[in-house]
């Protein structure tokens, strides 16, 4: 059995399922190539039936990613794994990762079929991927709570079939550890042809048990993990890969594998950029990647620090990336050092009028802040590919913010080539920017979420602001980057405005969407 545990990110596919998670091609390809930098094993990068969208985006992720394998996901159905083999065409490397639900429950409710049919529909789909490419994964869906000799037979049948990796979800997230542990254990040992592929695991955290679910799969022969930058995915996420990969490798002395393949100073920019992309922040107390993971605040432990680091941190805070986040560029940089900087961050620029206006940016931003680290170029750069293609525009805003008044705002904005002003009275000077933009855009949209993060620190750093709206039961998110945060705000409202009001339409579920 391979020593190396086989790391496969699906922050792109099951990490976009989170209401309000979508990205668009160009953001799933500047992820992908920060995975790529981190050596990431298997990025699945989308689902390609779902919409045109999906599958454009697997396919231009197939295109740039030259070292990690790309992967296409797909029901046990022809025309979905035709479109996802069509899409991973491309790539250095393809795989494509067919599923059907096995549990009793999905069978008789949501698939109305027998399990003689199921595991019939399974090698099909099976056989019919191997037509595409040799690297072949299958997922019982529901593995957690499906029958376990039903699973050795559906498995046994598909690894005849052509399936190399043979992963197994907790869809729901509804098991716990020792029992995890052991279902992979007793798959391993009871299926005849196991050892003609690799297991993997797929966890969801409902219980907030996902990574130690995943742990102890691996502790039992498990050697693909499947998760996801931050622990995005559908309702309370997935694995976290940072979790997974630094307990690997910090517990190095109990785990029968190893990650040393990985580069894991990636982890916290890769981090920053899917929560800037998202606008899914990371709450400060979250491990690894979270702002307070390796700060001591009590006195005890900081003397215990100083003393030796040891004595309370169990991983050094370079190794997972925190102190990467050099100043790189000023006021002075040339156009030169900020296409450079940005081409190792993975951002290409499409033509030379889209890097002038990208630059024209950082000079403004460079001219009200000193010194530019990476995470500002990642923002400036989400910033101006949110706004790119935007219906809606903010031309100018003007906020009044006076003790003991009432805050207003007054408006500009640009819809379609016409410029429309307003002005709105607030709780706040958010508020009253808020209400003054929609006075203008009617867009009947309700406002779930707002918050507000600082991109660096220090007073004069980015504020990243995420609003999530919803309307008719879509859910979006917009962000907005800027030193002033009521900017910063208006951006991110105008973001999401232009999402729920634009032509897109719901994308299909995979697991429980019609396509
Ligand atoms: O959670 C799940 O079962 C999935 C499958 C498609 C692998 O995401
Ligand atoms: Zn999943």
């Amino acid at each position: 059995m391979s020593d190396k545990l086989i790391i496969f990110d699906t922050t792109l596919r099951d990490g976009e399922q989170s209401p309000g998670a979508s990205m668009t091609k160009d953001e799933k390809v500047r992820i992908a190539k920060a995975l790529e930098r981190m050596r990431v094993d298997v990025i699945e990068a989308g689902f390609p039936i779902a919409s045109p969208g999906d599958f454009d985006a697997v396919q231009a992720v197939a295109r740039a990613i030259k070292d990690s394998t790309v992967c296409g996901l797909a029901r046990a159905l022809d025309k979905d794994i035709d479109r996802a083999g069509e899409a991973i065409k491309e790539a250095n490397s393809g795989r494509i990762h067919t599923f059907i639900a096995t549990s009793p429950i999905h069978m008789k409710m949501k698939l109305r079929m027998e399990p003689d049919q199921v595991v019939e529909q399974a090698v099909k789909a099976v056989k019919r991927a191997r037509q595409f490419t040799d690297n072949v994964e299958f997922s019982p869906e529901d593995a957690g709570r499906s029958e376990l000799d039903f699973l050795c037979r559906i498995l046994e049948a598909v690894i005849d079939a052509g399936a190399r990796t043979l992963n197994i979800p907790d869809t729901v997230g509804y098991n716990i550890p020792d029992h995890f542990g052991s279902l992979i254990g007793k798959l391993r040992e009871r299926i005849p042809n196991a050892d003609k592929a690799v297991f993997s695991v797929h966890c969801h955290n409902d219980l907030g048990l996902a990574v130690a679910n995943s742990l102890s799969a691996v502790m039992n022969g498990a050697r693909q993990v499947e998760c996801t930058i931050n622990g995005l995915g559908e309702r309370a996420g997935n694995a976290a890969l940072e979790e997974i990969v630094m307990a690997v490798k910090t517990r190095r002395d109990i785990f029968p594998c190893n990650v040393d393949h990985l580069d894991t100073t990636q982890i916290v920019s890769t981090s920053r950029l899917v929560s800037g992309i998202t606008g899914f922040a990371v709450q400060p107390n979250k491990a690894i990647v979270g702002a307070n993971a390796f700060a001591h605040e009590s006195g005890i432990h900081q003397d215990g620090v100083l003393k030796s680091r040891e004595t309370y941190e169990i991983m050094r805070a370079e190794d997972v990336g925190w102190t990467t986040n050099r100043m790189v560029l000023g006021k002075h940089s040339g156009r030169n050092a900020f296409r450079t900087r940005l081409s190792e961050l993975g951002v290409e620029f499409a033509s030379e009028a889209e890097l002038n206006d990208a630059f024209g940016r950082f000079k403004e931003l460079a001219d009200r802040k000193h010194e530019i680290y990476d995470d500002d170029l990642q923002a400036l750069v989400t910033d101006s590919m949110a706004t790119e293609h935007e219906r809606i525009r903010l031309v100018a805003l003007r906020v009044c913010s006076e003790t003991g008044e009432k805050p207003s705002a007054d408006i500009t904005i640009d819809i379609e080539g016409e410029e429309k002003t307003a002005n709105a009275e607030g709780g706040g000077p958010v508020d009253a920017a808020f209400k003054a933009i929609e006075s203008v855009v009617k867009s009947g949209s309700e406002l779930l979420l707002y918050s507000v993060n600082n991109i660096t620190s220090g007073t004069d750093a980015q504020g990243e602001v995420t609003v999530r709206v919803e309307k008719g039961g879509r859910i979006v998110n917009g962000q907005g980057a800027d030193t002033d945060i009521v900017i910063a705000s208006a951006k991110a409202y105008i973001n999401a405005l232009n999402k729920i009001t634009g032509s897109a339409g719901l994308r299909a579920n995979p697991q429980t969407g019609d396509v």
